[in-house]
């Protein structure tokens, strides 16, 4: 009855618990750090959606906090139930380290990548969309609500939304991404965005901004006029590190996904934007692949420009995207076909470890590893 429970963050010190029943249940959360001792509750929203002819059941969301960080907070969802979960809130400052995985599924491979996840200890998942691959056929997502219950009601995880996501039906359902919207509500109004579909969150120094590469995102668009505005909030004194999230790589030397107008799109008008603002580092999926850039910007190394990495190979059904183009181009430093997750380890202000780890290893085997240094430490790249 009770299930599907995933949790994310909701401003600072907060956390959003979100869980589905088939039955009504108030939308209230019993929690605090001793187990079965419940010293806090909150209350949040219910809702349903029609897909079709598809109802889902009813989803909660319930914001609690304020919330102590680096703390193990034990939590019950709506009433008459005896399961228990706990979260744990990432820490205030550094270090902090990041999952990264997208283009995740359901399927044995998903299992293989989840159980590396699970043994990575890390503090909060970045998904860079793909989530569930219901593909318009809605128990799916709610299977997929059951395989990361797991991990997700133990961490935060930041999502943000790719192609299979849309989930339109010319004529049959006019709405896109009614199922991903209802049941994964990220903290957009906390970050002033008008849109689920793009928003931004802070955690321990880490300014993370997940944008929706298949939302509109031209000069006159929402999303863009919202990322200025985003930026022009971001102190790079307080949160030195700048990471930015997108579905649809820019920079990718896979012969999948090519010349695609949500990656040459996007790049075209916001690739400025970001190197400007000195964006860190750049995570995609969609493509089924891992792919590290070099510092980029205009398609030259540039000391000054984000790192782009690819990390779409959480493990659909779809399978891999085996075939790299040839000559590797030389702002391409590793690529590699196979399923995995990434691990970005942010150590203090100025320094962080990203690592690639391939299902096939064990995880303490990084098959990929590069340490980066935050632009706003170096000095040549000072925002003018
Ligand atoms: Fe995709």
């Amino acid at each position: 009855m009770l299930m599907q429970v995933h949790i994310s963050l909701s401003g600072e010190n907060h956390m959003r618990i979100s869980w589905i029943t088939q039955i009504p249940t108030p939308a209230t959360v019993y929690y605090g750090t001793i187990s079965g001792n419940y010293t806090s509750s909150a209350n949040g929203d219910t809702n349903v959606y029609h897909y079709f002819k598809y109802l889902s059941g009813e989803i909660h969301d319930v914001v609690v906090g304020p919330l102590k960080p680096n703390t193990l907070y034990y939590y019950r969802c709506g009433i008459n139930t005896s399961r228990e979960f706990s979260f744990r809130t990432p820490p205030a400052r550094f270090p902090i380290k990041f999952a990264v995985v997208g283009d995740l599924g359901q399927t044995e491979w998903t299992n293989s990548t989840l159980k590396h996840i699970a043994q990575s200890n890390y503090d909060v998942l970045l998904l860079p969309g793909d989530l569930s691959y219901a593909d318009l056929y809605q128990p799916l997502w709610d299977n997929f609500g059951y395989l990361v219950e797991p991990l997700a009601s133990m961490r935060p995880w930041m999502v943000t939304a790719g192609n299979h996501e849309i989930e339109r039906i010319k004529g049959i359902h006019r709405h896109r991404f009614t199922s991903y919207n209802a049941r994964w509500v990220m903290p957009y109004e906390e970050s002033g965005s008008p849109s689920n579909l793009f928003y931004s969150f802070q955690v321990a120094g880490v300014h993370v901004i997940m944008l929706g590469s298949y939302v509109e995102f031209g000069p006159d668009s929402d999303q863009y006029s919202w990322l200025q505005a985003d930026l022009r909030k971001v102190d790079r004194t307080k949160t030195p590190w700048l990471v930015a999230v997108v579905h649809a790589p820019w920079y990718n030397s896979n012969h999948d996904h090519q010349l695609e107008y949500e990656s040459l799109g996007m790049k075209e008008v916001m690739e400025d934007v970001f190197y400007r603002a000195r964006v860190d580092v750049v995570f995609a999926g969609h493509v089924h692949a891992y792919e590290r850039f070099v510092r980029v910007y205009k398609d030259r190394t540039n000391e000054c420009g984000p790192m782009y990495i690819t990390s779409g190979g959480g493990g659909n059904h779809e399978g891999l995207a085996r075939r790299f183009k040839n000559p590797r181009p030389e702002i391409s430093a590793f690529r590699e076909a196979s399923f995995g997750h990434g691990q970005f380890s942010v150590v203090n202000e100025t320094h962080a470890v990203w690592t690639w780890h391939r299902n096939g290893d064990n995880i303490a085997v990084a098959a990929d590893e590069v340490v980066l240094r935050s632009l706003a430490s170096v000095p040549t790249c000072r925002i003018s």
